[in-house]
């Protein structure tokens, strides 16, 4: 066995998991058919990435009011489920583990997506970002604040697109609760300024997070449930931090605490630099590591030496990789040999079709 921290085995939930080299979620805007079903072209993507220690999928929504995005595949259809079955079962064939990652936009969306109704959110606030749409980039409008009854509807939503994920044949699924998107937005002042039990206090603005992972747990068992944070995030789809946005995600993380049997969460460092942002939390895994419990995934912005790194310092139990995944297929088989990573071209992260998806080569 490889004396590297990244590739000592790891168990999550219910499964032994070969390595601690985990493929993080990524958009890549290839589901273009109308179903947004996933197609053959995700089968080998995903199969030819089959040795991570766990595959963590796209952001797929959760309903039809999910989407942010166009092209993005969905968990909520029978012509869904249908292509994800190829896809779980080539990724099993090769020995692999593969969580689909599961979401809501929220106020990211667009009424072109919507027959012109408007995009839900907490609160009633223009994120005054880009949305993508079908006929291009378009700015992002005024959202519907949801109300209690809907805010219920989201919940059984999440619940539907987790049991279909296992009926799909999905390990488990990773709760999207980062990145600005629909459960960001209600864990931040700057998107939530409601004044019932979902705004306000760090519970009443966690509580529509606990109370899907509650539901999701319940639904599938908690060992197949991720979740994913994104404490420093500011300065992109209207989030921005205040001094009371770190003490929120210090509420979140510790009260995961509390259950135990999660699979694991998977924090983000700060994406853009916060040096300089008040009230930001630089080193991420520094602060929250110490304050949760369970199996804690890093992520961003590591490579094969700093990712063994943060493992050895034991700021984290695995590392997921990202842009290194879209050019190195075998990134496993890199980093057990020391071998150069390919970088990848930002040009194809969004466009239809193989290239840039599945023509990355092995080594030989
Ligand atoms: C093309 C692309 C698409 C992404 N899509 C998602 C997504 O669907 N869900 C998510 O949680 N993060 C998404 N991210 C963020 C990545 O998971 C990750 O946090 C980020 O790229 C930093 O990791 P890295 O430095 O290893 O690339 C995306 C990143 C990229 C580059």
């Amino acid at each position: 066995m490889s004396d590297n921290a990244l590739l000592k085995p790891i168990k999550i939930g219910p499964y032994e998991l070969p390595n601690r080299v985990f493929m993080a979620p990524m958009t890549r805007n290839r589901a273009d058919n109308p179903e947004n079903a996933p197609t053959s072209l995700h089968v080998e993507y995903y199969m030819q990435r089959a040795s991570a220690g766990l595959i963590i999928t796209e952001g797929s929504q959760v309903s039809k009011q999910a989407v942010g995005y166009i092209n993005t595949p969905g968990i909520h259809s029978r012509a869904q489920v249908e292509g994800w079955k190829q896809v779980t079962k080539a990724v099993h064939d090769k020995g692999g583990h593969i969580f689909i990652q599961i979401w809501h936009c929220g106020r990211i969306s667009h009424p072109d997506f919507h027959n012109g109704r408007l995009p839900v959110a907490p609160s009633a606030i223009n994120p005054h970002d880009r949305s993508y749409t079908p006929q291009g980039f378009k700015e992002t409008v005024t959202p519907h604040a949801l109300t209690i009854d809907e805010i219920h509807a989201i919940t059984r939503d999440f619940k539907n697109a987790a049991e279909n994920a296992v009926t799909a044949g999905f390990d488990g699924v990773e709760i999207h609760s980062a990145n600005g998107y629909l459960f960001h937005q209600f864990f931040t002042n700057c998107s939530n300024t409601r004044q019932d039990e979902y705004g306000g206090s760090h519970e009443n603005k966690a509580r529509f997070f606990f109370e899907t992972l509650d539901a999701v747990g319940k639904a599938i068992d908690f060992g197949k449930v991720g979740i994913r944070l994104n404490p420093s995030a500011h300065g992109f789809f209207g989030i921005t931090i205040d001094s009371d946005t770190i003490p929120t995600f210090e509420y979140i993380v510790e009260r995961l605490n509390d259950y135990t049997g999660l699979a694991y969460a998977h924090l983000t460092e700060p994406m853009l630099p916060v040096d300089d942002v008040p009230y930001a939390v630089t080193k991420i895994a520094e602060h929250f590591r110490p304050r949760y419990r369970g199996t804690y995934v890093t992520n961003c912005g590591f490579n094969a030496d700093s990712g063994k790194g943060v493992i050895e310092q034991g700021l984290a139990d695995a590392v997921s990789f990202a842009k290194y995944f879209i050019s190195n297929p075998d990134l496993v088989e890199r980093i057990r040999r020391g071998a150069p990573l390919a970088e990848p071209d930002v040009n194809t992260y969004y466009t239809p079709g193989p290239k840039g998806y599945i023509d990355y080569p092995f080594l030989e």
